[in-house]
């Protein structure tokens, strides 16, 4: 299953970087992902390419405006059917749960604001969804859009190598990943743990999820009170005592 992301900017340059090394990049070139950047300016009709206006009713600082917008959205439209995402303080939080659920449309619109934000009937009448990366406020939508691009793609089947499997992820457990050892075995005196030598496959994994428990005990326990566990996991976190708490680092 492959995914398409048209992100809409008025900065087309920034992606250059981000979006064409490592795994997304890796992505696009299998054709697993097709990302295309779109400049909200050539969207402008006039001859100097406006795409701002002072805000009605006075105040600092300059809106995009409704009709540019609304042309680009529109031409992107015809070939991409999936929800236009604003990318604003203002919107619901980004988390694993929310790229996991944008990663099932197979079509994804990103819309970056600048400025103060946009006008207020595009929010009412075309955008489908809004999502603030966290409460700090950057000078555009275009990181948030390279970070949820970043975070769905790379949930895509086939776009982590099979040495980079999601399935470990931080968060995918509803727990912190456990920690990660490679060689050397000794390092400045501080030893690789045993158990990770010791070739049983069954304990290395017991004991990774109980790492993985105590270290989001100790770091995100809003984690272990909100999420809901079965199984392994919910032994594991039902036997934590404090102790473990206080060494799960
Ligand atoms: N635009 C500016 N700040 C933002 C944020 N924190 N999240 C999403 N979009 C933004």
């Amino acid at each position: 299953m492959a995914i398409q992301i048209d992100i809409l900017t008025l900065f087309p340059e920034m992606f250059q970087g981000p979006l064409q090394n490592s795994i997304v990049g890796r992505a696009r070139n299998a054709g697993i992902a097709r990302v295309n950047i779109w400049n909200i300016r050539d969207f402008a009709d006039d001859k100097h390419r406006v795409v701002d206006d002072t805000p009605y009713g006075g105040g600092a600082g300059m809106v995009m405006k409704a009709d540019v917008l609304a042309r680009c959205i529109e031409h992107v439209r015809l070939s991409n059917k999936g929800p236009v995402v604003f990318l604003t303080p203002q919107g619901n939080t980004f988390s694993q749960n929310v790229a996991d659920r944008l990663r099932q449309c197979s079509q994804l619109i990103l819309l970056c604001g600048h400025y103060e934000g946009i006008d207020e009937r595009i929010r009412e009448s075309m955008v489908d969804m809004e999502i603030s990366i966290g409460d700090y406020v950057l000078t555009g939508g275009e990181l948030p859009a390279m970070v949820v691009t970043d975070a769905v793609v790379r949930l895509i089947p086939g776009a982590l190598g099979r040495e980079e499997s999601a399935a470990d992820d931080s968060f995918s457990h509803g727990l912190l990943e456990y920690p990660h050892y490679t060689r050397p075995r000794d390092f400045r005196g501080m030893e690789v743990p045993e158990i990770l030598l010791s070739g049983h496959h069954g304990r290395i994994r017991r004991w990774r999820l109980k790492r993985a428990v105590q270290r989001t005990a100790r770091r995100r326990p809003d984690l272990l009170r909100e999420g809901s566990f079965c199984g392994e996991i919910k032994e594991i976190v039902e036997e934590l005592t404090d102790d473990d708490q206080e060494k799960g680092g």
